[in-house]
């Protein structure tokens, strides 16, 4: 069986992962492409051999497609995803998976109702070393997870995105939500899926220290964040993210009551764990993904394989909305300057 993909969005993350692992995947095709900025869906419908659409609307009525890529700007992937559900399309939509949990409920809501499959793209669970790591964690070889420290940053979107320093990442209409929602997300979701664990509580303090928009001003969404979370099996971490850093840190501490992990410190050892000063597994994994090498990230041949088979996709909806719902802990304690409970 061949699945037919459309994709919502021809910008950054499309064109350096998506479509490329779309075409190396022998059970899916690229079916369609849109975006709004016409020149850039005919561009890459051209190099992809597609049609191009630049109203997503127009896209779904499209009975050829299967399933749908939403990776457009963070505040239409709730809109676009529930439409695509409802048009009869499986969905893989990307991380934040909405910008508020009603809206992400009600994506939930038309998965269920339409049973067609909703994933989201929390593509770090994939990552060698944090499968790996899970592995270890959940084989009880660290004894219980005490605490953890896990720290995204990069120098900014306007390194990243298609539009550069006009980039909608900076602006609150748009985006939803700042580095929070951007990098912090990955790792709210990455720590419940290493720890097999749900947070109980938040606190966050987050601020925009550098990051302005051409004319000067700063952007309107916080380029830095710290939280503070706790876990439901007692464990205390933190969570630090950032727009600000002049190289790219995305790593992952845990500390155990028999060892301790490090994951993706080490360039050469992605997974190190400690039990006693002198002594340590060093384990070579394969390379980690950067903002500028770009390595296969499995997302869509784990969304594909599972539509194929007709099994659950691995990372549904229901994971999205928790790591979202940690997300929106933080933005309250941030605003409220006090601990948020979750999942209350
Ligand atoms: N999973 C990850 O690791 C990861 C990494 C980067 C980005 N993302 C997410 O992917 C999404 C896209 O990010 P990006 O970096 O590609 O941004 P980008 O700015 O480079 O590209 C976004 C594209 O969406 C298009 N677009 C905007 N509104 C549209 C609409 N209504 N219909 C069709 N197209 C529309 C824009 O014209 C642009 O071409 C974001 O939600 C982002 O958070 C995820």
């Amino acid at each position: 069986m061949t699945i037919n993909i459309g994709v919502i969005g021809a910008g950054k993350i499309v064109r350096v992962r998506h479509l490329p692992e779309i075409q190396s995947n022998p059970l899916a095709r690229i079916a369609a492409i849109c975006d709004v900025v016409e020149a850039r869906a005919k561009e890459m419908a051209l190099e992809y051999d597609c049609k191009a659409y630049f109203d997503y609307q127009q896209m779904l009525l499209d009975p050829g497609i299967d399933a749908v890529i939403v990776a457009a700007t963070n505040t239409t992937h709730a809109e676009m995803s529930i439409a695509a559900l409802q048009a009869g399309k499986h969905v893989l939509c990307e991380k934040p998976m909405a910008t508020s949990l009603s809206d992400a409920r009600k994506m939930l809501d038309a998965a269920k109702a339409t049973g067609k499959q909703l994933m989201i793209a929390q593509n770090q669970r994939l990552e060698p070393a944090h499968v790996k790591a899970r592995e270890i964690i959940q084989s009880g070889e660290l004894g219980k997870i005490l605490s953890f420290t896990t720290i995204f940053g990069h120098p900014g979107c306007e390194y990243w995105a298609i539009d550069g320093k006009n980039t909608w990442f900076f602006r609150s209409e748009i985006a939803g939500m700042g580095v929070l929602g951007d990098l912090a997300v990955h790792k709210l979701d990455l720590m419940r899926f290493l720890l097999d664990d749900d947070y109980t509580s938040a606190s966050a303090t987050i601020d925009t220290l550098a990051k302005a928009f051409p004319d000067g001003t700063p952007i309107t969404v916080e380029d830095n964040a710290i939280c503070t979370m706790q876990t439901a099996k007692g464990a205390l971490g933190s969570v630090i993210t950032s727009w600000t850093y002049q190289v790219e840190l995305n790593r992952t501490s845990i500390y155990g009551e028999k060892g301790v992990m490090e994951i993706y410190s080490d360039p050469e050892f992605p997974l190190i764990v400690q039990k006693s000063p002198e002594t340590g597994t060093y384990f070579r994994l394969g390379k980690k993904s950067t903002n500028i090498e770009q390595v296969k990230s499995g997302i869509i041949d784990a969304f594909v394989n599972a539509i194929d088979e007709g099994t659950d996709v691995p990372i549904p909806g229901i994971e999205g909305y928790k790591a979202l719902e940690a997300l929106m802990a933080c933005y309250q304690s941030a605003k409220s300057g006090k601990r948020v409970k979750i999942g209350t």
